[in-house]
């Protein structure tokens, strides 16, 4: 049989918007107290993006930093998969503006929607074009503009979300680091308990949510807080298992980023201490299929991670979705 070639990740890179928005802020516009949030959710402040700012610049810069920390050049880039559920524009596609931004002339381009799971989706997809030998380095951007579809009237949803964009480089590494087993699934039969209408909605769309307004989220907290809860434990030792591995091998899990306490209830499941669990929660919020990513480029920045290191990446999210992935670490 002919061995695959293998995935790393070479390079990543993050944005998050200048301006904050606190929960002391948002008590002027919700019935709300920082002091709810905090304890409810470990969120004190997310960073919302400049109303004239398109979200493709935000993810440009994301992917320019990513580029540079891999050491290649634009040209390089054969495939650009962007992930979004807050697209400018639902064609030209994210990736399509990406590449345009960033002169990456020889690249195909595509967006992809798995809500917040996006960038576990995106490594699966991507890592097999690479394994398959069909592409050599690969752009995966995150990028997301909540704030755009954020209810300000309710207080259940608005004090949770915030807007950035985490990228990475996928290229063909000849090493024992990259990507290991991977999981991504999905549970659509409950997909109506997190929900943003595009061009259609229905009659209960529009009377679950504040002056009939349609392009905002809507969700019910409780339901996706259990599904959260268990998916995030059980996604990961499926990919232990996948790898002949255990949670002992593991330095760092990288997770997505919606509640602390999912967060502690998921570390409890997996028996795991919370220093092992990389958060950075309490100053993006909850920041979609961009978590994963910014958290990964905030780790490496700060040197947390070395060679050879096994992390396990892990998100759940609208749709329902899920997913998770193995990566030894390649810088
Ligand atoms: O990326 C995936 C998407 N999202 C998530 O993963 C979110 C998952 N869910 C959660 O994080 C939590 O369910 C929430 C943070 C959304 C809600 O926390 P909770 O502890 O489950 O609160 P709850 O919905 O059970 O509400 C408890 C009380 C309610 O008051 P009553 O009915 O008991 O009087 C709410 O109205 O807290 C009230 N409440 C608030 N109070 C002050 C809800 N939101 C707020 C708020 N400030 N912002």
């Amino acid at each position: 049989m002919i061995k695959p070639f293998k995935a790393g990740i070479t390079g990543t890179g993050s944005v998050l918007p200048d301006k904050k928005l606190t929960n002391f802020q948002l008590e002027s516009i919700v019935e709300t107290s920082d002091e709810w949030i905090v304890k409810r959710t470990g969120i004190r402040e997310r960073r919302i993006i400049d109303n004239g700012m398109p979200l493709s610049e935000l993810a440009a810069e994301a992917s320019k930093r990513a580029i540079a920390d891999a050491g290649i050049a634009a040209d390089d880039i054969e495939l650009i998969v962007a992930t979004t559920i807050t697209p400018d524009y639902l064609t030209p596609s994210l990736a399509c503006q990406v590449q345009k931004q960033i002169g990456a002339k020889k690249a195909a381009a595509f967006d992809m929607n798995a809500a917040c799971t996006g960038f576990i989706y995106a490594l699966q997809i991507s890592k097999q074009f690479i394994e398959n030998g069909t592409y050599k380095n690969i752009l995966i951007v995150s990028a997301e503009a909540l704030s755009r579809v954020t209810d300000f009237n309710d207080r259940k949803t608005c004090v949770l979300f915030g807007d950035g964009a985490g990228a990475v480089i996928l290229s063909r590494v000849d090493d024992d680091t990259g990507i290991g087993p991977a999981i991504i699934g999905a549970c659509g039969e409950d997909g109506a308990v997190l929900t943003v209408p595009c061009f259609f909605a229905t009659q209960e769309d529009l009377s679950l949510r504040s002056e009939g307004k349609k392009q905002v989220i809507w969700m019910d907290g409780s339901e996706v807080f259990t599904f959260a809860s268990r998916i995030m434990g059980e996604s990961t030792k499926n990919v232990l298992e996948d790898a002949g591995l255990t949670i002992n091998d593991i330095q760092y899990i990288i997770p997505h980023q919606a509640n602390m306490r999912i967060l502690q209830n998921a570390a409890r499941r997996l028996d795991v201490p919370m220093e092992k669990i990389y958060t950075n929660l309490e100053y993006t919020g909850n920041i979609s299929s961009a978590s994963v990513p910014v958290c990964l480029d905030e780790a490496a920045k700060k040197g947390f991670l070395k060679k050879g290191d096994k992390l396990i990446l892990v998100a759940f999210g609208g749709g329902l979705t899920y997913g998770a992935a193995l990566l030894t670490w390649t810088k």
